[in-house]
């Protein structure tokens, strides 16, 4: 028997090649060993768009086909949409009743995001309650693991706990406690330096065409203490060494030798970057558009996607009903 994953991606954006690198990359590899469950996570992206979230129903068609043409295959995984399965939600409000206010409160990534996130209000009821959802979308597939970045770790901690305090409560074993596979992916920062984000801009999108991606590659920023072409250059310090490491590292070559030689330039070496990173995305935005032109099939593989998620979620939740006692 297979072991089950879940994960899911909010879907507040296009996608970048942080998401390719953090999360897609792995998702698509663990198709051969787990069954997976891959969801977008629209009820999360709520909590922190709910001011604005016209863009919404088109993100999510753009995200899942950015899913499909990186190589997550309907017919190995169940691909949908949160809100398209309700039984999250009735999982979500029984796992409510019994998750303590503190253990929200203290939440680290709870604590961050009140203080850094600008333009919107996240003190509300539903922001607060944003991992007793995720640890229902974990739950209610009875996943044995959820791949996810650091950032993450804290909620699969709640829900681990969650289930516990469920299985001492009602005096049923329901869940397997869900462990973290943990991307190992460094760091990528974004073209300016900064975290690769949607908000600041600095990311290259999996549809930018040729022209943006020369533009965001032009400039980034590489080793600021190298000024002449000459000067010795530091990669280990470089963003777009980083780049080079993750994604090409069958292009690498002698570039860190010649870069701490001063015999290959910062621009050189971003115009290569750039032509790489064309090449990378150029099958990808060909099965990409190939999708997008086609709406109504994406709309059916996430309707096929529900179904199958439905089944299983609704057994979950039948059986939690009847522990519960309601
Ligand atoms: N909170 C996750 C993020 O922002 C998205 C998410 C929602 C998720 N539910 C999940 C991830 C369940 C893994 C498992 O990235």
């Amino acid at each position: 028997m297979k072991k089950r994953i879940l994960s899911g991606m909010r879907p507040t954006g296009k996608l970048h090649l942080g998401h390719l690198a953090g999360a897609l990359k792995n998702w698509v590899e663990m198709q051969e060993k787990y069954d997976c469950f891959y969801m977008v996570a629209d009820y999360h992206a709520l909590m922190s768009e709910y001011a604005d979230p016209s863009a919404m129903k088109d993100n999510i068609i753009d995200n899942v086909a950015d899913y499909l043409a990186c190589g997550i295959d309907p017919d190995k995984s169940v691909i949908f949409v949160q809100s398209h399965v309700p039984e999250h939600l009735e999982l979500d409000m029984i796992l409510s009743a019994i998750t303590p206010l503190s253990w929200l409160e203290r939440c680290p990534t709870y604590k961050e995001q009140l203080r850094e996130v600008e333009g919107r209000d996240l003190a509300t009821y539903g922001f607060l309650g944003y991992p007793v959802l995720q640890a229902a979308d974990i739950l209610i597939y009875k996943a044995n693991a959820v791949p996810v970045g650091e950032d993450q770790l804290p909620h699969l901690e709640l829900t681990r706990e969650i289930a516990r305090k469920f299985h001492f409560l009602y005096k049923k074993e329901i869940f397997p406690e869900p462990e973290a596979i943990m991307t190992t992916t460094p760091r990528l920062l974004g073209v300016d330096n900064r975290k690769m984000s949607k908000s600041y801009g600095n990311a290259v999108n999996l549809s930018d065409s040729p022209e943006e991606i020369k533009k965001k590659i032009k400039s980034m920023i590489t080793d600021p203490q190298r000024i002449k072409k000459t000067d010795p250059g530091h990669p280990d310090i470089c963003n777009v060494y980083s780049y080079y490491k993750f994604f090409f590292p069958e292009k690498i070559g002698n570039l860190s030798d010649e870069c701490k030689a001063g015999n290959i330039g910062c621009v050189e070496d971003k115009t290569k970057l750039a032509d790489c990173v064309i090449e990378l995305l150029r099958p990808i935005q060909e099965k990409r558009n190939k999708f997008i032109k086609d709406r109504n099939g994406l709309e059916a593989v996430l309707a096929e996607g529900s179904k199958k998620a439905r089944e299983f979620a609704r057994g979950t939740l039948e059986e939690v009903k009847r522990a519960v006692g309601i």
